[in-house]
């Protein structure tokens, strides 16, 4: 095992623009990494430079202690699972499992024990000799998954191996996967697009946007502390809401709404008047009748079962809120939104750059 350390990635496909515009990331031994951005950002890129299957254009590329920008692929000793699976139709789960091993030459013998370790991991013992269109989708990823675990490589690759699969079986491989890592501790970079799945299989997390990453951190420290406004809309469902506001008299305002609570430093030492951007998450938006904080207006309620999500048209923008349990309210209900500024989050209107968090008395951080 060994961790894989990207400096300075560049890659360009043709003559274009680059794809990958100096990509720094460490993934730690043993360590699960998730690389989550949207469609076209890069993701998959990232992971075909790592395994050698595209040349880079310009930085270096570290697996353990070896710099391998010049290694072909099967000398990097890393393992890929891919959305499609790549199973050979025609052979048996058993043979699927194994073609790795024959390729390599292993011993007969050691392909016997690692191929039956593996399917008992994976719960595969009953299937090895079924051929892979008399398996489930999920039990076909899981041979995948096993075709990768016998090589032992120095690390795992997966690129959104659970998209396609339906909604109740992804959660149950998303355990599964993250069950196996416990056990395996194999370093691990995870390519998703889902910011669910991101926050609750990646140790870290990275969001990549546009070829650029944006924030490497912990997944609560990535909700708790976006370092601009794209990461603190993209993780968090339903997203963030973002409001205009500005100061008044140095006092927070959005809307007609002006706060008594303080604003962070940085905001008051703000020497022109431009406004900001004001970030709150839905579930510290409280809808309540009395007349105190903003004005909204009920455009569509969404029943989830345990809560619900609450859209609202305020003279700020449009926002939307979780309550839990059903709404007794209705749509066209005029109420009022309130927020404990300490909850906010201030990003520049322009860069979109994280500018702090909101404070009040008595409250660090
Ligand atoms: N072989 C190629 N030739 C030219 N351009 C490419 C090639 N492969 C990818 N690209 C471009 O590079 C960019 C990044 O592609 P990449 O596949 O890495 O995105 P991704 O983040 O994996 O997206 P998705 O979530 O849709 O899989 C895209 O704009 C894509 O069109
Ligand atoms: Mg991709």
């Amino acid at each position: 095992m060994a961790g894989v350390h990207l400096k300075g990635i560049v890659k360009r496909y043709g003559k274009g623009d680059p794809v990958l515009k100096g990509i720094d990331l460490d993934v730690e031994e043993s360590e699960f990494m998730v690389l989550v951005g949207p469609s076209g950002c890069g993701k998959s890129t990232i992971l075909r430079v790592v395994s050698g299957l595209e040349e880079i254009d310009s930085g270096e590329i570290r697996i353990g202690e070896r710099v391998v920008n010049d290694a072909p692929p099967r000398e990097r000793d890393i393992a890929m699972v891919f959305q499609n699976y790549a199973l050979y139709p025609h052979l048996k789960v058993y043979d699927n499992i194994a073609f790795g091993l024959r390729v390599r030459k292993t011993p007969k013998e050691e392909i016997d024990t690692l191929v039956r370790e593996a399917a008992e991991l994976l719960n595969l013992g009953s299937m090895l000799d079924k051929l892979p269109k008399e398996l489930s989708g999920g039990e076909r990823q899981r041979v995948a998954l096993g075709r990768a675990i016998v090589r032992k490589p120095k690390a795992f690759l997966f690129d959104e191996p659970l998209s396609n699969l339906d909604a109740k079986l992804r959660v149950q491989m998303r355990a599964e996967i993250s069950a196996l890592h416990q056990r395996l501790k194999i370093t691990t970079l995870y390519v998703t697009h889902d910011q669910v799945e991101a926050m609750t299989m990646g140790e870290r997390i990275t969001v990549l946007e546009s070829g650029e990453i944006q924030q490497t951190d912990v997944p609560m420290g990535l909700y708790e502390r976006p370092a601009n406004r794209f990461v603190g809309t993209f993780i968090g469902s339903p997203p963030m809401n973002i409001l205009d506001a500005r100061l008044d008299g140095g006092r927070l305002a959005v809307g007609e709404c002006i706060f008594s609570a303080g604003v962070p430093d940085e905001l008051r030492n703000r020497a022109d008047s431009r406004g900001f951007l004001l970030g709150i998450r839905p579930e510290h938006l409280e809808v309540h009748d009395r007349p105190e904080g903003l004005r909204a207006t009920i455009d569509l309620i969404e029943p989830m079962g345990g809560e619900s999500n609450i859209y609202l048209s305020t003279g700020a923008g449009r926002v939307v809120a979780t309550m839990p349990g059903i709404a007794v309210r209705k749509r066209s209900d005029e109420v009022f939104l309130r927020f404990d500024p300490a909850a906010a989050h201030f990003f520049d209107s322009r860069s979109g750059v994280r500018l702090g968090e909101g404070s009040v008395p008595g409250r660090s951080g």
